[in-house]
């Protein structure tokens, strides 16, 4: 095995140290920063984090990657990703300027719909050559895990020749790549045009796409994109139950411009994230508190839509819910890969504090993903994901307004950004 690896000279170590599950509420508060430590990475895991000469006299054969008084943290985790599709749909953003609502665009055969003829036209080569650089700039901006929805196919074709770019994806990168099945993200055209048609693709999803994507296991989780105008309770329920019996795990788009009960619903079923809630009920909030499901909210698709209202991410972490933040990169509602962003926005729009930003942008985004148990903290057993930033306080991460200050990052020990990582001495 080759020599293990020791972390020195980091001005801060935010570990995010703690049980390894969810943090809700006012556990968002500690973040674990600490000084004057080093991280030992053994292989894949992290053996240590200790005193700085105590680790470093422990084990002399170690090659020592100097932090040069940087910040290090978990890498991040970004739960929430639609980074499969072809071209970018800049021109609907002049139309909302104009006062074209979202749902007007996907009315009128824009939006979703746009991005569904577009990816249908496309190899799937071709869609491993787009969505291959953006990863790129995702792991960029200090991401070692990345959930990929499909969504953009809506027919069987289609959706499982995305899930095998996400697959292809995940075999050629360093980052871990967690692919999510969303075949419920609209009502493809040529289904909304027929009278039956709503019903029967929801059977298509239950009944044929479904199946396969859960026999060729190209899916960890089923994700519905419930909303009026979109997927109903009773279909999002019925999709989703379906999807659990098939052994994915389930996410839910909830609330996201309207409040419809769809929090509630993840609650119920005990899905793994209810994700946007830009929209939740006071009910919603109470029910994700008392539930094991993690809210995961997307500040840049709010701010990019141009909508005054952010999700109430305080009262969220007041009522004991556990909140992660994800960017929702994708070419409609938020084409963005600047983590940091993100943060900036959970602190200035959602009035998180910093802490409470990174927990939910590492540990609560390994929740958000059902990895909890090894990803997203700097302890001992944990997958070595780390961070190293060109600043000297973690509070400047989500400081500097749009500013990417990784210096490099790690996935499971090994360089994820830049991959010709050479620090290492
Ligand atoms: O998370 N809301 C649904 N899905 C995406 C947007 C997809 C699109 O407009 O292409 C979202 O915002
Ligand atoms: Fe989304």
């Amino acid at each position: 095995m080759s020599a293990p690896l020791l972390f020195v000279g980091a001005r801060q170590v935010v570990t995010c140290a703690g049980p390894a599950r969810a943090r809700h509420g006012a556990e968002m508060r500690d973040a674990g920063v600490r000084t004057g430590v080093a991280v030992l990475v053994r292989g894949d895991d992290v053996e240590d984090v200790g005193p700085e000469r105590a680790l470093a006299a422990a084990h002399p054969h170690a090659a020592i990657i100097d932090c040069a008084g940087g910040v290090l943290t978990p890498g991040f985790v970004d739960s929430h990703t639609h980074a499969i599709f072809g071209r970018p749909r800049y021109e609907e953003q002049e139309l909302r300027a104009a006062g074209m609502p979202y749902m007007e665009i996907a009315r009128r055969g824009g939006g979703i719909h746009a991005s569904v003829r577009d990816l249908r036209s496309q190899h799937e080569d071709d869609l491993v050559v787009l969505a291959r650089p953006r990863l790129g700039q995702l792991a960029a901006s200090g991401v070692t895990t990345v959930e990929v929805k499909s969504g953009y196919g809506l027919s069987l074709e289609h959706e499982l020749a995305t899930l095998r770019v996400a697959r292809r994806l995940a075999a050629a990168l360093p980052m871990r790549v967690v692919p999510t099945w969303l075949g419920a993200h609209e009502i493809p055209l040529e289904f909304r045009e027929r009278t039956r048609g709503r019903q029967e693709y929801v059977e298509l999803l239950v009944h044929e796409m479904l199946p396969r994507v859960a026999a060729e296991r190209l899916a960890r989780f089923a994700d519905v994109f419930c909303e009026p105008g979109v997927f109903t309770i009773e279909e999002s329920r019925e999709i989703l139950l379906a999807a659990r019996a098939a052994g994915l795990g389930v996410k839910l788009h909830a609330d996201e411009l309207e409040s419809s009960g769809a929090a509630e619903l993840a609650a119920q079923i005990g899905a793994t994230s209810a994700d946007h809630l830009a929209a939740v009920s006071d009910v919603g909030i109470a029910a994700l508190a008392a539930a094991d499901t993690v809210a995961t909210l997307l500040p840049a698709t709010m701010l990019f839509l141009g909508r005054q209202q952010q999700a109430p991410a305080r009262r969220m972490i007041e009522s004991g819910v556990a909140v992660a933040l994800a960017t929702d990169f994708n070419p409609g509602t938020s084409p963005t890969t600047n983590f940091p962003l993100v943060l900036t926005l959970g602190v200035s729009q959602l009035r998180l504090s910093c802490a409470e930003a990174i927990v939910a942008a590492t540990v609560n985004g390994a929740a958000a993903l059902g990895l909890a148990s090894n990803v997203g903290q700097l302890a001992p057993g944990f997958s070595a994901d780390l961070a190293l930033w060109d600043v000297e306080d973690v509070r400047e991460l989500p400081y500097w307004l749009g500013a990417g200050r990784c210096r490099a990052s790690w996935t499971r020990g090994k360089p994820c950004h830049p991959r010709d990582l050479a620090l290492a001495s």
